[in-house]
């Protein structure tokens, strides 16, 4: 579903991503894990398109989008959602309109037919009642439901996840973290998650790599990385300050 090959990408002297390759089986939920500026994001919007690397290919459904043009671009990514780190919704429009937006921005769909849509989307998130809200008058969990059910709107096969539990407590990220799991069909959607929340995507993943100064130095199910014998991993793991992995 997704390929990434020998990607690499600098800021002047700063190599932050020195050399990325993977491959995300369709279907499964993968999750990226690294310490915080370690160019998870970086990567993610590389792998949407949002970033070109300076060497590398990405392969998404067997279609290199490496300096592909913008028409073809968007045709890709119709077919996929994105949860933003920061949710990303229009502060100016309702918790409805938030979510109606990629179906009337890609979609020749009716206002019934949208506004229908939008409907299951709102429930499936468990928001069904809050659909005339704004984003200011919803806390950071509803935000990422509404981001979740945007993501979900278009039914794509495909969707990134950046941080989707970053700033919530516990109860609120187990929240989330169901309903990630709830809206995942197996076999047949493949999401992928950026996070630094190993406690939590452990239990829904199905394949976790870790980045690391620029490579992936870990991957497999979330049992192979939970006894990885890999120090850096370990010490990832243990959030603890000792260890190979340097303190800035
Ligand atoms: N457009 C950019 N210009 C310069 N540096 C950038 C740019 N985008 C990302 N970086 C750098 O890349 C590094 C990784 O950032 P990021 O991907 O946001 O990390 P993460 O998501 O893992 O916390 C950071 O040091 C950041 O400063
Ligand atoms: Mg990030």
């Amino acid at each position: 579903m997704i390929q990434l090959e020998n990607v690499k990408k600098r800021f002047g002297e700063q190599e932050v991503l020195r050399d990325v390759s993977f491959e995300v089986k369709q279907g499964s939920i993968t999750t990226l894990i690294g310490r915080s500026g370690v160019g998870k994001s970086l990567l993610l919007r590389h792998m949407i398109g949002l970033d070109q690397p300076d060497t590398g290919r990405i392969f998404i459904d067997g279609a290199n989008i490496v300096g592909m043009g913008t028409a073809q671009l968007n045709a890709i990514r119709r077919r996929f959602g994105v949860l933003f780190q920061d949710g990303a919704l229009f502060d100016s429009m309702s918790v409805r309109e938030n979510v109606a937006f990629p179906l009337r921005e890609h979609t020749r769909l009716g206002e019934k037919a949208i506004l229908d849509m939008v409907a299951k989307k709102l429930d499936v998130v468990g928001l069904g009642s809050h659909a005339n809200k704004f984003p200011a008058e919803l806390s950071g969990g509803m935000r990422k439901r509404v981001g979740l059910a945007r993501a979900l709107a278009l039914d794509p096969d495909l969707v990134f996840f950046d941080e989707p539990t970053s700033g919530l407590d516990p109860i609120t990220r187990g929240a989330i973290y169901r309903l990630i799991e709830g809206t995942h069909v197996q076999g047949e959607i493949t999401y992928f998650l950026v996070s630094h929340d190993i406690s939590g995507v452990m239990a829904i993943s199905d394949e976790i790599m870790m980045l690391h100064e620029g490579k992936i130095v870990t991957r497999g199910t979330p049992d192979d990385v939970r006894t990885s014998s890999d120090p850096i991993v370990q010490q990832f793991l243990l959030g603890s300050p000792d260890g190979p992995i340097a303190i800035d």
